[in-house]
């Protein structure tokens, strides 16, 4: 028995004062869709021991890439269909766009020219402050009591291996391809093989990222040096040894084994875990890839089932992206990890789990497309393991299948919650009616971003909506091109407040 009915409901209210605040959201730096830098950490993290490089920074081309991945995404700048054809991803995948034999920005291997180096250290200082959530513990102490041997999670060697039909790289035979990643843990170690395919992961890409990131921000500049040392630290010997030109297999695999050893031996002398107890705040660098490593390896190899549903009901399909999400929560909503957020229309779950990554908070979402809802629950069982792996504590995550407004633990979690997610661009007005009405039992002060506004403008005069601009203050704002799946344009959002 649906808690609400659809069917519209006659209320009595005053007439509307309708207030819509425009607001143009700053231009973002052109976002290469999945990996826009939150502007800034705090200065209390700054002046942490934990040094945060950018891990896009990098000699190689990862942070350039263009947008490209598994995704529903679009091609097409129509915006008057959610249609799911744009790859989702962006600077994970340099090398997805060609093999590895075209990754051709990784070929400086002239000590003169570096660049990228010096990159490094500007970006680091280029961050600006925003306040840190001290409250949030970012550390797992699962993740360093001991190795959970029955740990399970998905192995880059499940979906992207020579048995997936992908070429061996760098001449490797395939007695040489197999490779594995020590995590900023002491959890079991990842598998993956040093192969090429379309739309696969790319372990020379993921393996000098895990790097960086894990150099960049689990490790104390003086104890990151034999990572990050500019003439032969572990970074610029994979970056060498992958070069287009060098292509020295044998000379890869050998950095690698040395920052597993390495590596280890920090996380044993419990150098890592120490570190992580003074960090509150994950950088939205690592928040994407860890992000983007469970949806390579759920969604991307299913991604089409994605693509089925009927334009023109409730179930179109689109996704927003993480900087997106990023500017939302954090920036604009500024949620910290006490907090409770709600995902109504939550597809493949990408935002609840960010939001229990990246904020650290109580996370709800509920679908009902089935195939949507089966990929949200292979998202969260590896979201868990990949938290573990990579020593992150995350926020609760609930995620609910069937219709949210039958729901009534979505309903209870509403009345709770600080923000609210209704990414409502292509649902029918009844459905957009029938929110509003579930909005009546927020608490005042709660948020709710949806992509259409709940709120009539003043030239309409349909009822429902002289609810919407009785209950809620609307601010209309404006995201940047690459913040959604399904076109590459920017477009209006809206923050509503209950008052
Ligand atoms: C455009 S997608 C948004 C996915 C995700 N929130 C995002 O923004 O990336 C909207 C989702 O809402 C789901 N949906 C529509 N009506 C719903 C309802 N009454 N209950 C649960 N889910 C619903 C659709 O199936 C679709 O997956």
């Amino acid at each position: 028995m649906p808690l609400l009915s659809g069917k519209s409901h006659k209320f009595k209210v005053a007439p509307p004062k309708i207030r819509i605040e425009k607001v143009a959201v700053e231009n973002a730096p052109k976002p290469k869709p999945r990996s826009i830098a939150r502007p800034g950490l705090s200065s209390s993290a700054r002046s942490s021991p934990i040094r945060k490089l950018s891990p896009n920074a990098t000699s190689s081309s990862i942070a350039s890439s263009p947008a490209k991945s598994s995704s529903p995404y679009p091609s097409s700048t129509d915006e008057r269909r959610f249609e799911p054809q744009r790859k989702r991803k962006a600077p994970t995948s340099a090398s997805r766009r060609s093999p590895a034999s075209d990754r051709i920005e990784f070929d400086k291997d002239s000590d003169a020219e570096d660049d990228n180096w010096m990159d490094l250290d500007s970006h680091k200082r280029q961050r600006k402050a925003t306040s840190e959530d001290s409250n949030r513990t970012l550390r797992s102490a699962r993740a360093y009591e001991r190795k959970d041997e029955g740990l399970q999670f998905i192995h880059a060697v499940d979906v992207a291996s020579l048995e997936h039909k992908c070429a061996p790289i760098m001449g490797a035979s395939k007695e040489d391809v197999a490779v594995e990643l020590q995590y900023p843990t002491l959890q079991r170690r990842e598998k993956f093989q040093l192969v090429w395919g379309k739309d696969k992961i790319d372990t020379v890409e993921a393996s000098i990222r895990i790097v960086r990131l894990v150099a960049g921000t689990y490790l104390t500049d003086a104890e990151a040096e034999p990572f990050t040392k500019h003439d032969n630290g572990i970074i610029r010997r994979l970056e060498k040894a992958s070069n287009r030109n060098i292509q020295d297999l044998a000379g890869f695999k050998a950095a690698l084994r040395d920052y597993n050893e390495k590596l280890l031996e920090l996380v044993e002398a419990g150098v890592v875990s120490n570190n992580l107890e003074n960090l509150h705040e994950l950088p939205s660098e690592l928040t994407d890839f860890i992000l983007d490593q469970i949806y390579d390896r759920t969604v991307a190899p299913k991604v089409e089932l994605l693509s089925k549903y009927e334009n023109g009901t409730d179930f179109v399909y689109g996704e927003l992206l993480h900087p997106f999400i990023t500017k939302i929560l954090v920036e604009q909503a500024k949620m910290t990890s006490d907090q409770v957020f709600v995902d109504l229309g939550s597809g493949v779950g990408n935002v609840v789990l960010q939001a229990a990554l990246e904020v650290g908070c109580e996370s709800w979402g509920c679908e009902m497309m089935e195939n949507a809802c089966n990929l949200a629950e292979a998202q969260e069982k590896e979201f868990h393991a990949r938290c573990l792996l990579w020593g992150i504590e995350p926020g609760e995550v609930h995620i609910e299948r069937g219709d949210f407004r039958k729901n009534a633990l979505i309903h209870d979690a509403l009345k709770r919650a600080d923000v609210i997610l209704v990414n409502n661009k292509a649902f029918t007005s009844q459905l957009n009616d029938d929110l509003i009405r579930m909005f009546l039992d927020l608490k005042p002060g709660c948020k709710i971003i949806s992509l259409k506004s709940f709120v009539a403008d003043s030239k309409s005069s349909h009822n429902i909506n002289d609810v919407g601009s009785t209950i809620l203050e609307v601010e209309e704002c404006t995201y940047p091109e690459g913040f959604v799946s399904w076109t590459n344009a920017g477009g209006q959002y809206y923050i509503s407040t209950r008052k």
